[in-house]
């Protein structure tokens, strides 16, 4: 078999894990999840989950990845239990769920960075959505976003993901700032970050049922985790690096960019008057479209917004093709690029009922969020602090010499994150049930 690949650089590992982290979750779904649950008090409670169970679980993700030096799948074997391989395939279908449609949201942010630049949405910004979201042109779009995406990821891991992602990911922390800052200037932005950064505690309360559940699964997808994408990444990880800085330095940067993208999205629609409770996949397209077609440079700005959101979606979308080839690539079985587009042809097929009809998108992305994702995590949490447990903190300490975090690290897994992330579940569960969500939309 051939040498299995490492990232050439530590910098190359946390770029590309960043990349993964940083997509449609910070800039598409964030700002509308937190428009629908509340504003302000959606972000903290968000905030909590990111740093108390996003982090402790991807700390365990990495773990895995590094110990094993294996895919997600045959890393269950290599620790000593084949059965639980499919805790592994569990996490790569998951994966595979969410990005079938993830690649339709993706397509259409690339037709908006055409339509801006030809202020195609400028007179009816609902109807322009309308027109592109569903049918023939968002199959194409998806279709052709998975088809870059197959590209990079046939290229191998250092000179297709490593590469791409280390000018993607600056490109979005620069262009993201341009226009936070140029989104300041606004008039009228003050009552925007009053929404997005002034919590009213009230209305958690009143909504908790709702408001927790979205907010962990919103911690697990912004952290591409329970979707063995990080057991991935961080496998090829070679040299003994502090995975503990390293999950460090991952959940700071993809916050700060999903913070980064609320100081550009919020301000501009309070600027233009676009209510951002009008909650839905819909929400940031029409809104923002609505607002850029409002002001001087509206096909520039535009262009530059949807072209970061592009790239933030196209390096979370590598990641996630990359658990399946990096499987196959084990096994020897075949090309690199063969199966890179067998497999987005797979997704691609997959994605096809959610770009016909938003009803099947909203199912999908619905299920990802309350059941499967809190199930995944739940299993590997399990695995990782009850089963491995002392082996896992050797191994998350190795490369700093942290005792009592480790120990800090396996109980609060054990414990507190295990009993949240079971409540989660439960909470989702319920709302998944009661409301009828779990019902396909045939
Ligand atoms: N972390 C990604 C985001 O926030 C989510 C994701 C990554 C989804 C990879 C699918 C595959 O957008």
């Amino acid at each position: 078999m051939a040498q299995r690949a490492t990232w050439a650089t530590r910098l190359g590992f946390l770029v590309a894990a960043i990349g993964s982290a940083v997509g449609l979750g910070n800039i598409w779904q964030f700002p509308f999840k937190t428009a629908a649950n509340g504003g302000a008090v959606f972000l903290v409670v968000y905030l909590i989950a990111v740093v108390g169970i996003g982090l402790p679980t991807l700390l365990a993700e990495f773990v895995i990845g590094r110990r094993t030096q294996t895919n997600a799948v045959d890393a269950f074997r290599k620790l000593g239990y084949p059965k639980l391989r499919v805790i592994g395939a569990f996490g790569a279908f998951i994966g595979f769920w969410i990005v079938s449609y993830y690649s339709v949201v993706g397509g259409w942010v690339g037709r908006y960075v055409i339509g801006s630049l030809r202020g195609a949405y400028f007179s009816a910004p609902q109807q322009y959505f309308g027109s592109i979201a569903v049918g023939p042109d968002a199959i194409f779009f998806h279709g052709l976003f998975m088809a870059v995406t197959v590209g990079v990821v046939a290229l191998g891991v250092n000179s297709g993901i490593e590469r791409a992602t280390k000018v993607m990911v600056p490109s979005i922390v620069v262009l993201m700032i341009a226009l936070a800052g140029w989104a300041a200037t606004r008039p009228g932005a003050m009552a925007g970050y009053d929404y997005f950064l002034d919590p009213q505690f009230g209305t958690l309360v009143a909504n908790a049922g709702d408001i927790v559940p979205f907010a962990v699964g919103q911690a697990f997808f912004t952290l591409s985790l329970g979707m063995a994408i990080m057991i991935t990444y961080s496998s090829y990880v070679g040299g003994d690096t502090s995975l503990l800085v390293d999950g460090g330095i991952v959940v700071v940067m993809n916050t700060l960019i999903g913070v980064l993208a609320g100081l550009v999205v919020f301000p501009v629609l309070f600027a233009n008057n676009v209510d951002p409770a009008t909650s839905g996949p819909d929400a940031l397209f029409v809104a923002m479209a609505n607002a850029f077609s409002q002001v001087p440079g509206g096909r520039f700005l535009g262009a530059l917004f949807f072209g970061v959101v592009l790239i933030a979606a196209l390096s979370s979308a590598i990641s996630l093709l990359e658990v399946v080839v990096s499987y196959a690539s084990d096994h020897a079985s075949a090309s690199r690029p063969r199966v890179a587009l067998l497999t987005g042809s797979t997704l691609f097929v997959l994605g096809i009922p959610s770009a016909w009809d938003s009803a099947w998108l909203g199912w999908f992305d619905t299920l990802a969020y309350k059941l499967f994702l809190p199930l995944s995590v739940l299993l590997l949490l399990i695995f990782v602090g009850w089963i491995l447990a002392d082996e896992a903190v050797d191994q998350l300490l190795q490369g700093s010499d942290n005792r009592w975090l480790g120990s800090l690290w396996l109980w609060t897994v054990r414990t507190v994150v295990i009993v949240a992330v079971i409540g989660t579940l439960a909470l989702g569960l319920e709302t998944l049930l009661l409301g009828g969500d779990i019902v396909p939309p045939l």
